[in-house]
């Protein structure tokens, strides 16, 4: 299959990122120390580090030398503006550039502008000495060190000066520099995003203990009290916390009141006891519902408090990973229906969500592990550098990353009519996966198969770069996540398709990872589709 031949290929551009947590960037000539200094500094700021030389030499498959003899310098500053220009989408990062990274004054500016930039600099003596011979250093190679140490460090002042302040690292060690940088950057607060659209303005707060550190009275102003809502899996602890919380605030909680856990509260009779609880507790459109819990407490408390009064403010604690980093975004509620998932529902944006990434603690290792396929998700739709850090990032850094992309998308098309579609990424495959498993497969894992698959069908379309579900699929192993599914029903893969079909409105459609974001594919042959799921 081919682009050409393939005229349902509809371009779902990603929409400009929101700012998230600053970036801290360090540069300045080999020999300075930016990837030993960025990987401490990144360790006590409890950021992940990303050294865009490795990641220039991962997408490769070679080292630099190689890149260098093979390519030419020409070659790999290619490589190196791209690589810059996917790390100005991430942030939250200790990032250590290449040396000559900042030559391209306006790649570098992007970057730049996403936090801090401090250029690391030392005595052409002491870099001749800390690089030795030279060796595993292209611009060195044949070359007088000292010598040419000194010619770099001329020609590259001005390009370093441009964009930040020089920190001498000459007789200082890594730890001293590092600290140095850590202490200038200050400690990781939680993060604050916000969401803006016709229906409203969401105040995003990410970060380990938020619930406690968030000033409610202040979030909530004018709102006296409160109904908390949450499942028995969390009403003892999360929940009871956000009561407590509320207190000391100053407004009035009521609750919790509890719900089944999972999928069983999104139930009409649910939704009804709920509004029986509100009335009980004195609820009026002055006051606020707070829901406490995973995606399906979300969704029925957020439809609740869509239909009470004509509406009431909604405030979503999300507990999982799944709702940090998807549902409690974005304004849709729904309940299930006649056996149809989220048939009747609602756009009731929260007014507030607070990801409190220190709940998910209580979640079991397989939930846990599930929420992260969407945030690889949202990682491919973000930049592809999330792929080089998801498995070993700070969870609160991986959600903000998530949320970043879903508050884009949302600004962008908040009735999900066109662009938002993007998020539907693998999820076509993890559909039928999930329903020809008769759910044995759980969503996330379906999800995890969806996005190698729909890597797969992207790359035979010429939408994205062949190796991408080889990638993907590394990543999601290292999360212990499955890549591919086992044997599944052709049948049923095929009529679960078709059902997806049907309710697109006639034609099968796949969102395939593409450069820009991602890419809405219809009219694909069935049998192809389903070729990708094993290939
Ligand atoms: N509205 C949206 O935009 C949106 C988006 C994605 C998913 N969803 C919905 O979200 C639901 C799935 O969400 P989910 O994956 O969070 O599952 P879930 O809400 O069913 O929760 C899964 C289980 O985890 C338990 N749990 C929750 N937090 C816990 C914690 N901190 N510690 C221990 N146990 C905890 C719950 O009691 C439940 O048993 C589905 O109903 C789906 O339709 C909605």
């Amino acid at each position: 299959m081919t682009v050409g031949s393939a005229p349902g290929v509809t371009s779902l551009p990603a929409p400009t990122l929101p700012a998230g947590a600053p970036n801290l960037v360090l540069t300045g000539l080999m020999g300075t120390g930016k990837t030993t200094v960025g990987r401490l500094a990144a360790r006590s700021l409890a950021r992940p580090f990303l050294d865009l030389d490795a990641a220039i030499a991962s997408r490769a498959g070679c080292d630099l030398p190689a890149i260098f003899a093979s390519e030419g310098e020409a070659g790999f500053r290619e490589r190196e503006r791209r690589v810059v220009a996917d790390a100005a989408r991430l942030s939250g990062v200790v990032i250590a550039t290449g040396g000559g990274a900042p030559l391209d004054r306006d790649g570098f500016a992007a970057l730049a502008t996403t936090g801090t930039v401090a250029a690391l600099t030392a005595t052409a003596d002491e870099l001749a000495r800390r690089l030795g011979d030279g060796a595993g250093r292209p611009l060195l190679a044949g070359q007088d060190p000292a010598a040419r140490v000194g010619e770099l460090l001329a020609a590259r002042a001005d390009a370093y000066a441009a964009f930040g302040a020089a920190v001498d690292t000459t007789g200082r060690t890594p730890a001293a520099v590092a600290s140095l940088l850590a202490g200038r950057t200050g400690p990781a607060g939680p993060t604050r995003l916000r969401l803006v659209t016709a229906d409203g303005t969401t105040h995003v707060i990410i970060g380990d203990g938020a619930i406690g550190s968030t000033d409610l009275r202040a979030a909530l102003g004018g709102v006296t009290l409160a109904v908390v809502v949450s499942d028995a899996a969390v009403a003892e602890t999360h929940a009871t916390g956000v009561v407590a919380a509320l207190r000391d605030a100053g407004i009035e909680p009521v609750g919790p009141v509890v719900v089944p856990a999972g999928e069983d509260a999104k139930r009409v009779e649910i939704l009804t006891s709920l509004w029986d609880a509100f009335r009980a507790g004195g609820l009026d459109p002055s006051g606020a519902v707070i829901a406490v819990g995973g995606g399906a407490t979300l969704d029925v408390a957020g439809f609740a408090a869509a239909t009470y009064a004509r509406g009431v403010a909604l405030v979503n604690v999300p507990t999982t990973v799944l709702a940090m980093a998807d549902a409690a975004v974005g304004g849709k509620v729904a309940i299930d229906h006649a056996g149809a998932k989220n048939l009747v529902g609602a756009f009731h944006p929260a007014r507030l969500v607070i990801a409190d990434t220190a709940t998910c603690a209580s979640l079991p290792g397989s939930a846990r592990r599930e929420g992260l396929a969407e945030i690889v998700k949202a990682g491919l739709l973000a930049s592809p550098l999330v792929l080089d850090l998801v498995a070993d990032a700070p969870l609160a850094w991986s959600v903000e990353q998530s949320l970043r992309v879903k508050i884009a998308y949302v600004a962008a098309d908040p009735r999900d009519r066109g662009v938002r579609r993007a998020l539907n990424l693998g999820h076509t495959y993890a559909h039928a996966i999930e329903s020809a498993s008769d759910h044995a497969i759980p969503h996330g894992a379906a999800v995890a198969m969806g996005l190698v698959a729909a890597a797969r069908l992207g790359a035979s379309l010429g939408t994205c770069p062949p190796d991408l579900a080889a990638r993907i699929a590394t990543v999601l192993r290292r999360i212990g996540l499955p890549a591919s599914p086992p044997a599944l029903d052709e049948g049923r893969l095929a009529a679960a398709i078709g059902a997806d079909k049907k309710r697109a409105g006639g034609a099968s459609r796949f969102v395939v990872p593409a450069a820009d974001g991602a890419a809405l594919v219809s009219g694909v042959d069935p049998r192809d589709a389903l070729a990708m799921l094993g290939a």
